[in-house]
């Protein structure tokens, strides 16, 4: 029975380039859940789009003395060439600048206004007398009322994780000049979140089976601790307008708005195809929503999000939120401003794609942090990808030349050896197939490599070089059950190494789509012709590799 699966993904900042960090964060996962369900045959809508309000955005374009536009205008077009050289296949990357998001967030608004969820009162909106200037939330630095870190910003805590507003900082300080700020109180719109504690609790009671515990025992902590109702408007000149008259000089919170991309970006996908109701389908209708994202915005997927989707009604909450921990690089944490980073748009001037999914995916921080190095990056794709799995599909394409001029050979009844390898890729499938339904990516990445480890094992054992000499039909069964094996490794590895794959595919005699072939084993005919192989991945030069890029890390700083 074919599924319809919604899938969400963070909206990145557009104040700079992509790093490998958000790259393992949500960005490949999200890539491969989606590419793994539309081979299984299911309905996939894969949205996200340039987050382009908000401090980080305004920050920089201080920063540079350019516009918040000017800023947008120079990286979203470069994510856009980002996603598709890296493979990552949406079905619609957007942005919150559009008229259609606008239109959207501000119906959700009034909705939610119109319903009581949203009303006005008075905010403690920090004020700096030096600058002579209200500080938006990112320009107050403090300790956290929740777990004393000293660093936590106005809008949230890198220690905790928690949500916070300006004036819960204990001795806050004025970011720009340090001193502390005054609390002047002003006018907001305020979106009632202790309206939903309930409702969300019991929501959240049945998800502990299938959640990841990280997130779900942070959010029903937070819940349990009791909500408190915030300010969703601001005083800023960037940002989707108040759709309030007399409120023209302020705007919707980004958090508020941004979340709301996920149903806009929807509409704007239907509107596109030409179909401007096939959203419903996705909102409306039986669908799971996954939303992939990294932890510290968990409680705005888990929470606030959920309780705007109650508020508003009529649209599907989230199934799941797969969050996933922090990418380290090198054994420290990535750093923009100590420019402790692998950015993506280097990374892909001078390396494939593939070997860089293969290594975050084999490394990703599902269940608690975990690092990327150089040096185990060159490690997995010289041994892993080009010595097992890429040297596995070589061996055997090139015999095949050899000794059966191209022909996929036929085999005759099979061995019990070779019976029993052909067993196996199913094992692996069938193994896969429940661990990406699960969010599990490194188990299911494991079980396909190690069909390829047992194939390379299989290959030793049945020496078709050897038998070539002596016995032709049992070199024949050798060689026609290997390419059966490639067959389904280049269905395995496809989530994962879309690139590849679907260059396996050529090489096996197919044409068209590898993705088409659906989730399962087929092997190409006896007869087929196949044309020369070629490798499918490169060696890398260990010691260059490491030596240049290391060089790169933490240079021109500040
Ligand atoms: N822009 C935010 C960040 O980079 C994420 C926004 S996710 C969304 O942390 F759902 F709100 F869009
Ligand atoms: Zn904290």
């Amino acid at each position: 029975m074919s599924e319809r699966i919604f899938i969400g993904v963070a909206w990145p900042y557009v104040n700079g380039p992509l790093h490998l960090g958000h790259v393992a964060g949500c960005y490949l996962p999200a890539d491969i859940f989606a590419r793994y369900h539309r081979m299984k045959g299911n309905e996939v809508l894969m949205v996200s789009g340039s987050d382009q309000h908000g401090t980080p955005i305004t920050v920089r374009a201080d920063k540079e003395k350019t516009t918040p536009q000017a800023v947008v205008d120079r990286f979203h077009p470069e994510f856009l060439e980002n996603w598709e050289r890296l493979g990552i296949s949406w079905d619609i990357y957007t942005s919150t600048g559009t008229a259609n998001h606008r239109e959207t967030a501000q119906d959700m608004f009034l909705k939610l206004r119109e319903k009581g969820y949203i009303y006005e009162g008075t905010m403690l909106l920090p004020y700096c007398e030096k600058d002579q200037r209200y500080l938006p939330d990112r320009y107050v630095n403090g300790t956290c009322p929740h777990c004393g870190f000293e660093n936590a910003r106005g809008d949230q805590c890198d220690n905790c994780g928690k949500p916070l507003d300006p004036a819960d900082l204990v001795s806050p300080r004025c970011s720009l000049c340090g001193t502390t700020p005054q609390f002047r109180e002003r006018r907001h719109f305020m979106l009632k979140l202790s309206a939903f504690g309930g409702p969300l609790l019991e929501w959240l009671s049945d998800k502990g089976s299938r959640w990841r515990p990280n997130v779900v025992n942070f959010t029903t902590k937070f819940v349990s601790q009791g909500l408190q109702d915030r300010a969703i408007t601001r005083d800023i000149a960037w940002g989707v307008p108040v759709p309030v008259a007399g409120w023209e000089d302020r705007r919707i919170y980004v958090w508020f708005e941004a979340v709301i991309g996920y149903l806009s970006a929807s509409k704007e996908w239907a509107a596109r195809r030409g179909e401007p109701e096939a959203w419903r389908r996705f909102w409306q209708e039986e669908c799971k929503a996954y939303y992939f994202i990294g932890k510290d915005n968990i409680p705005f997927h888990t929470i606030i999000w959920p309780a705007m989707l109650m508020g508003y009604e009529g649209l599907s909450l989230p199934y799941d939120v797969p969050a996933n921990e922090f990418l380290n690089l090198e054994g420290r944490q990535f750093s923009t401003s100590r420019n402790w980073a692998v950015w993506l748009p280097d990374y892909l001037a001078r390396y494939d794609p593939d070997p860089l999914r293969y290594a975050l995916a084999a490394t990703m921080p599902e269940t608690s942090d975990s690092d990327f190095s150089w040096q185990e990056f060159v490690r997995r794709n010289n041994n892993e990808l080009v010595g097992t799995y890429g040297n596995l599909a070589h061996r055997v394409l090139t015999f095949t030349q050899r000794t059966f001029q191209g022909q996929v050979p036929r085999p005759g009844e099979l061995d019990a050896r070779s019976n029993e390898l052909l067993g196996k890729a199913e094992e692996a499938l069938g193994e896969a197939d429940r661990s990406l339904a699960l969010c599990h990516f490194r188990a299911a990445l494991g079980a396909a490599m190690g069909l390829a480890h047992e194939a390379n094992r299989y290959l030793d054992e049945m020496a078709p070089w050897r038998t070539a000499k002596t016995d032709l039909p049992a070199t024949a069964r050798t060689v026609y059950t290997s390419i059966a094996v490639i067959a389904t490794l280049k269905t395995l590895m496809y989530p994962f190494l879309p690139f590849s794959s679907q260059r396996l595919h050529g090489m096996l005699g197919f044409t068209g789509e590898v993705q088409a072939m659906g989730w399962r084993t087929r092997a190409p005919e006896p007869g087929t012709l196949l044309p020369p192989p070629e490798a499918l991945f490169v060696k890398l030069d260990e010691e260059e590799v490491v030596k240049q890029e290391t060089a790169r890390l933490g240079v021109g700083a500040g």
